[in-house]
């Protein structure tokens, strides 16, 4: 495995507890094994020659902007910030993600790049979010007000289905790629949705999927991995039932940021439902032991900490070492070492104050150890929905708010 777990204080669990989790887990089982799940699906049949159809488009221009939000934009972005410059020699065009409507960004944006030499991707699984359309529109409009033609630079990322974005792609004749009906947008990073993004930036996602499919038909194959990664669910539902319902996900590892947006999306949208839910709350080590730790320690004791971090690095240690002041501590050391104590200080004292923690260890932040990473959080919140008896794939909630949205614009 690409990365480790260790569990710390965990809850008590009850007989009844334990059986529910044992049936939930041959029910996951099952279901992977019949590929109930749509992102099961394309993760183990990847559309690599439709993506690399795609990639030799927009390698020809200089900036690619992807509009998107939510599922349709968190898994590409986590990526494409995660590449770790393996395949550095070949220029990439410069890549940008727009999820908001706030203009003052899109204005920093626009004012970077030459229109001409650049192409925007739009994607949306609905084909309707008013965000995601709208910045559609803004760029439209830039690229008539130049008599730029649209088709040679937008394409469309969505299901092919009637929708308002599929008939401006038909009717504007852009290119398009299906978005499978079967995946929604949080669980779609194995899809062409995260992968197109990843791919251009020249992050490998041939070992992406291959290791997320390796690490699930492992856990499927042996049940003693099975638990020793999934029982973490049910110490979370556990601890949801004693009110400990705040996730806080801590990286000391500055290329996860995007990640954590990632899985806070993912479990958020996921399990809040019904009078459930875990709040996710995001970190980053070292940083935040300078503005939320003191909360964590001697706060509220509504938290269950996931503190993740990567082996020491062997080689290319950045020396801090010195004899000066009151620092002769840091004499021979590195800013590896200083961070990966930090890491364990801060660990520990969680630990002693009795909060529930697991600390995971990637071998390295590459291609292989993301692509287990992801498809353990993914069927992760699956199995913990499922242990709450809630519906892990829709949001129903948020559908009101988009209607009021459509009011209040009328009003406008
Ligand atoms: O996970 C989800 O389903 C949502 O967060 C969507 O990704 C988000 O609302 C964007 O939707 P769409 O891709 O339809 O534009």
């Amino acid at each position: 495995m690409k990365f480790n777990l260790d569990f710390f204080n965990t809850p008590k669990v009850t007989l009844g507890e334990k059986r529910k989790f044992e049936n939930e887990k041959e029910l996951l089982i099952n279901e992977i094994k019949n590929e109930s799940f749509g992102f099961l699906k394309e993760l183990k049949k990847p559309r690599f020659t439709e993506i690399e159809q795609l990639i030799s488009l927009l390698n020809k221009f200089e900036n690619v902007i992807f509009l998107g939000t939510g599922g349709s934009s968190l898994g590409g972005k986590t990526l494409t910030s995660l590449n770790n410059g393996s395949s550095k020699d070949k220029e990439t065009p410069k890549i940008f993600f727009l999820e908001n409507v706030d203009q003052t960004t899109i204005i920093n944006i626009s004012d970077q790049i030459n229109v001409e030499k650049t192409a925007v991707v739009v994607i949306s699984k609905s084909g309707e979010t008013i965000e995601t359309i709208s910045q559609l529109f803004f760029f439209f409009n830039l690229y008539d007000v130049k008599k730029i033609p649209k088709s040679a630079h937008f394409f469309v990322i969505t299901e092919n289905k009637k929708s308002s974005l599929k008939s401006i792609q038909e009717s504007e004749n852009l290119y398009f790629l299906e978005h499978s009906k079967d995946i929604g947008g949080r669980f779609s990073v194995f899809s062409v949705v995260g992968l197109v993004p990843a791919s251009l930036s020249k992050f490998n996602i041939y070992d992406f999927c291959n290791s997320g499919v390796a690490f699930i038909e492992r856990i499927v194959a042996n049940s003693e991995q099975f638990d020793f990664f999934f029982l973490s669910s049910l110490y979370q539902y556990c601890l949801m039932k004693k009110s400990i319902n705040i996730s806080v996900i801590m990286p000391y590892v500055d290329a996860l940021s995007n990640f954590s947006l990632w899985y806070r999306q993912l479990i958020a949208e996921s399990s809040g439902k019904n009078g459930f839910g875990l709040t996710p709350v995001n970190s980053i080590g070292t940083i935040d032991q300078h503005s939320q730790l003191q909360l964590y320690l001697d706060g509220p004791a509504n938290k269950f900490f996931t503190i993740i971090s990567r082996k020491k690095l062997k080689s290319k240690k950045l020396n801090c070492s010195t004899k000066k002041n009151n620092f002769e501590l840091l004499d021979g050391k590195s800013l590896e070492d200083l961070l990966i104590a930090e890491m364990r200080a801060t660990s520990e004292t969680l630990v002693k104050k009795g909060a529930s923690l697991r600390i995971i260890e990637l071998e390295s932040i590459n291609e292989k150890c993301i692509g287990e990473l992801m498809a353990f959080f993914i069927l992760e919140t699956v199995l913990i929905c499922n242990l709450l008896g809630i519906n892990t794939f829709d949001q129903p909630a948020v559908e009101e708010g988009k209607l009021l949205t459509k009011r209040f614009l009328n009003e406008e």
